[in-house]
């Protein structure tokens, strides 16, 4: 069983250290016939400790997928067999079993402001099968293999040619790993960078999805806060050199959840920041095309020589969200342990998807298209702010991207409001999941992009509504 590592960083604190303790004994085969953990009181009598800290140490082994937790029965040494009751028990961490975002996003409603993602008929829907009727006109045995673990090399090249047109920087397609979305792409930077109790920079708020995958590998999260234009580099100098962290998750180009851009001159600065304090920089940029009339300063990546910066650039959001294709731009040693921890979640990318992506993103058609999807969903946005206006809600316009991030007027609490809105068919993201410290129950994102106009107007007139009534 691989073991907590004490953090260089800082010394452990006494629950990480009964934490190592007890991670010693699982290894030693103490409590492996039953397999299960002494009670919190007995090991906190045994070891001299208050019982609080052996609780914190129970939620750090349960955290990091060494222990689960058996409804009133106790904690359990996970082995990774599945345990034998799998209803009561469910092998996987109890943190991924809630995800509340989409919980909501599950929720059947008429009116969809929870959900970032575009309005398939925003798409040009009736010209695609003639992008996937041209992939196998082109590769007739595209089904019949297995794309390179890294990815299409015809599709790298195209790519790495791109974004090096489009950013002026050097790329080879060797630099380059396409990837199942950018979930994927944080999945597997997240296990090949992090060690349980690893710290990690976040946006706060940032996209919960990636706060929950760090999670997931037993990282602590440490909020830096972004604001309409970006951050206080102070603070972040400071957490870089206090904190040691083994990254910074950041997302800098039409932020999710706020829409706020980081200006050039701070993307300078943080690659500087990076190098001096050794913290990788993970760039995440999936709205990156999504802009309403300035093209966004260019990536983090632009700016870095050293290796400092991983970038992922994510097409899902608005070329066939369907085919699921991000690419991730790094540079050795970085790239090289995401091939491996690529190679043994899936062993590539499916190849027709990447086929279709090439056909489909590097067409004129799919370029020209581009312009007018900007246009409808600058659209959709004046719609909803419009519709909003007079409200008592406020929020920074943003520039790009999908969301709306808005201030609640006093008094009204999301979670309260969300109810009422699922009662009326309408959702929305409470800040709360945006928030490494769940603390922002005044907030709420509302998307623009997948509701139609009329229910943009609609949806926006029944929120004012609901607004009115918890006044
Ligand atoms: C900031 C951010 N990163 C990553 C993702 C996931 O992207 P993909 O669909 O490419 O997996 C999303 C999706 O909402 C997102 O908003």
């Amino acid at each position: 069983m691989s073991k907590i590592y004490p953090s260089a960083a800082r010394p452990a604190r006494l629950y990480e250290s009964v934490c190592d303790d007890i991670l010693k004994r699982i290894d030693r085969g103490e409590w492996s016939e039953r397999g299960k953990l002494p009670s919190i009181r007995e090991l906190a009598q045994e070891l001299g400790v208050h019982r609080l800290t052996v609780f914190k140490a129970y939620q750090l082994l349960k955290q990091s997928g060494k222990a689960y937790v058996k409804d009133k029965s106790g904690y359990y040494i996970n082995t990774g067999a599945l345990p034998s009751d799998q209803t009561a028990t469910p092998a996987i961490h109890s943190h991924i079993q809630q995800n509340p975002l989409s919980d909501i996003q599950r929720v059947p409603v008429v009116y969809q402001f929870s959900q970032a993602l575009l309005d398939p008929n925003l798409l040009p829907n009736q010209y695609l099968s003639a992008y996937v009727k041209q992939a196998f006109d082109l590769y007739p045995k595209v089904l019949g293999t297995y794309a390179p673990v890294q990815g299409d090399e015809e599709l790298r090249e195209a790519m790495a040619e791109y974004l090096a047109a489009e950013h002026h920087l050097a790329l080879t397609p060797g630099e380059l790993l396409i990837t199942s979305g950018a979930q994927q792409a944080l999945d597997l930077l997240a296990k090949t960078l992090l060690k349980p109790r690893d710290i990690v920079l976040v946006d706060r708020p940032t996209y919960g999805a990636a706060m929950d995958i760090f999670r997931s590998y037993g990282a602590q999260l440490a909020a830096v806060d972004i604001h309409p234009h970006g951050y206080d580099l102070e603070q972040v100098a400071r957490l870089m050199k206090e904190r040691k962290p083994r990254f910074f998750y950041l997302n800098p180009t039409f932020h999710n959840p706020t829409g706020y851009t980081v200006s050039a001159e701070q993307r300078k600065r943080l690659v500087e920041l990076a190098a001096e304090h050794r913290c990788l920089l993970v760039e995440d940029d999936p709205f990156h095309d999504i802009y309403f009339k300035q093209p966004p300063p260019p990536p983090l990546f632009t700016y870095d020589t050293e290796g400092y910066v991983a970038y992922i650039r994510s097409f899902s959001k608005y070329i066939a969200p369907g085919l699921r294709i991000a690419a991730v731009a790094a540079r050795p040693p970085v790239i090289g342990n995401l091939l491996t921890a690529k190679s043994l979640a899936d062993n590539g990318t499916p190849l027709l998807n990447q086929k279709i992506f090439l056909l489909l993103f590097f067409s004129d058609r799919m370029q020209r298209h581009l312009e007018k999807l900007r246009i409808a969903l600058h659209v959709r946005m004046n719609i909803m702010e419009e519709a909003l206006s007079g409200t008592g809600l406020s929020w920074s316009k943003p520039a790009g991207g999908l969301n709306l991030w808005v201030k609640l007027p006093d008094g009204i609490k999301a979670g309260t409001l969300l109810a009422k809105g699922i009662e009326q068919s309408l959702t929305f993201v409470p800040g709360t999941i945006c928030d490494p410290l769940t603390e922002l129950d005044d907030r709420i994102r509302l998307s623009y992009s997948y509701a139609n106009e009329i229910q943009l107007h609609e949806g926006a007139r029944l929120l004012a509504g609901l607004l009115r009534s918890l006044a």
